[in-house]
């Protein structure tokens, strides 16, 4: 990581004063830090910023469940007439809880043959990943008249750590084609083509080149679904890789007209589609959410001045690995800077949230906000040493809930044990 370079996260005036002045009324209403704070209100903001664009087509947009499986925040989606994706039993279970109709979940995911039979209901929608997983799941679609779909391995989808690979999820062009005439002589012919191609794409040529691959299956097997499903993919704004540079620099966050404008133009292709359904988690939920931590011990060692808070990258923050975020104290803290290690309190040299220029003036008992922790810190965090943080919501404005307490690694007492 760059030590010296100032970083650029570009948040827009008032979104930072705004995360301060939530977090001292969180702490008003009883939080204790480590927390996490979740608000539905720039959830709101961006989902506008989305359903602005003219993709073609109507689009829909799924909420993305793995990537911040929070109740409070499902419901308020849920509550809008917004439906959820999940790719599990335990996301199944928990969308049905927050008052999702079955028709209103879309069931992806690898080996769902393994859970799917457990909670089988009329009309689900499923996207087939394996013919495995369809020889197994094909009575059931039968006799609960499922409305299907398929997910199709282009080429565009490799694993991005070793390009040369490809990812284990869908089904390559010939199951795809195999599974198609099974589901079409089953009287279930998909409504869906479905692809996701990786996380944090840097812009959109790689969801050109799957339209492109779809449209050549489609064709190639004379079937044009009802509906393309382009997954989800896009960076999140205000984010930057290891090396410093913006994630979503590709995508023009301020409006993501880009990716609208190649879709409408790559869609042109599709015969008969009639709607578009995207499943974007980080690029709509991760500034929904900061991290607070508090500093508890405060040393310097060779040009370093470290930072020992009670959160940080091995509980809280995983993505701290691969990304760098926003990291601001509580309280305007002035003067001069100095390279600044912000640790967790974990004993770990790895647990480490970011090195950069950082006031000197902050102190032991100072509260630092980590940005955009909206998605997938929730579903990252650890148990390791001291157990999982409080979570608190903003339910309306300027009304902040406890949605969990914290949560210690030792056991709750029993009689046995007391
Ligand atoms: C099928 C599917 N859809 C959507 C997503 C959300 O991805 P992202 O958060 O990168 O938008 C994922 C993430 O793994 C996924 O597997």
């Amino acid at each position: 990581m760059p030590s010296g370079r100032p970083l650029v996260f570009g948040h827009p005036p008032g979104v930072i004063p705004a995360w301060r002045a939530r977090v001292r009324e969180a702490l008003t209403a009883g939080a204790t830090t480590p927390f996490y704070l979740f608000s539905p209100a720039p959830v709101a903001e961006i989902l506008q910023r989305f359903e602005a664009l003219n993709f073609g087509r109507p689009a829909t947009h799924w909420y993305s469940t793995k990537t911040q499986p929070l109740a409070a925040q499902l419901r308020w989606w849920r509550n809008q007439g917004r439906p959820a994706e999940v790719v599990s039993e335990s996301e199944w279970r928990l969308v049905r809880e927050c008052g999702f109709p079955v028709d209103q979940v879309l069931i992806n995911g690898p080996a769902k043959h393994h859970w799917l039979p457990a909670v089988c209901a009329d009309g689900m929608r499923v996207n087939f990943d394996s013919l495995a997983e369809l020889t197994a799941l094909l009575p059931y679609a039968r006799r609960h008249r499922w409305r299907t779909g398929l997910r199709l391995l282009t080429a565009a989808e490799f694993d991005p750590e070793q390009p040369d690979f490809p990812t284990q999820f869908g089904l390559t062009p010939d199951e795809a084609a195999l599974a198609l005439r099974r589901l079409q002589r089953a009287g279930l012919t998909p409504e869906v083509l479905h692809f996701h191609l990786r996380t944090n794409l840097s812009d959109t040529a790689a969801h050109r080149q799957a339209l492109a691959e779809v449209a050549a299956f489609c064709r190639s097997v004379q079937w044009w679904p009802r509906c393309v499903d382009v997954g989800g993919g896009l960076p999140p704004a205000h984010t930057l890789g290891r090396g410093g540079r913006s994630l979503s620099a590709g995508h023009n966050p301020a409006t993501y007209e880009p990716l609208a404008r190649m879709m409408r133009e790559a869609l042109g292709e599709f015969s008969g589609l009639e709607e578009i359904w995207l499943e974007n988690g980080r690029a709509i939920l991760a500034g929904s959410g900061v991290l607070a931590v508090r500093v508890l011990d405060v040393k310097e060692r060779r040009g370093v001045r470290q930072l020992i808070c009670d959160g940080g990258r091995t509980q809280h923050a995983l993505l701290s690995v691969w990304e760098q975020h926003e990291l601001v104290p509580l309280a305007q803290r002035r003067g001069p800077v100095t390279l600044t290690a912000i640790h967790g309190p974990t004993c770990m040299a790895f647990d480490q949230l970011t090195r950069k220029p950082f006031p000197r003036s902050v102190r032991a008992g100072d509260v630092l906000l980590w940005f955009e922790a909206g998605a997938y810190h929730l579903p990252w965090e650890t148990r390791f040493s001291h157990g999982l943080a409080e979570i608190w919501w903003e339910e309306s404005p300027g009304q902040f809930e406890r949605q969990r307490g914290p949560d210690p690694i030792r056991p709750p007492a029993t009689p046995a044990t007391r």
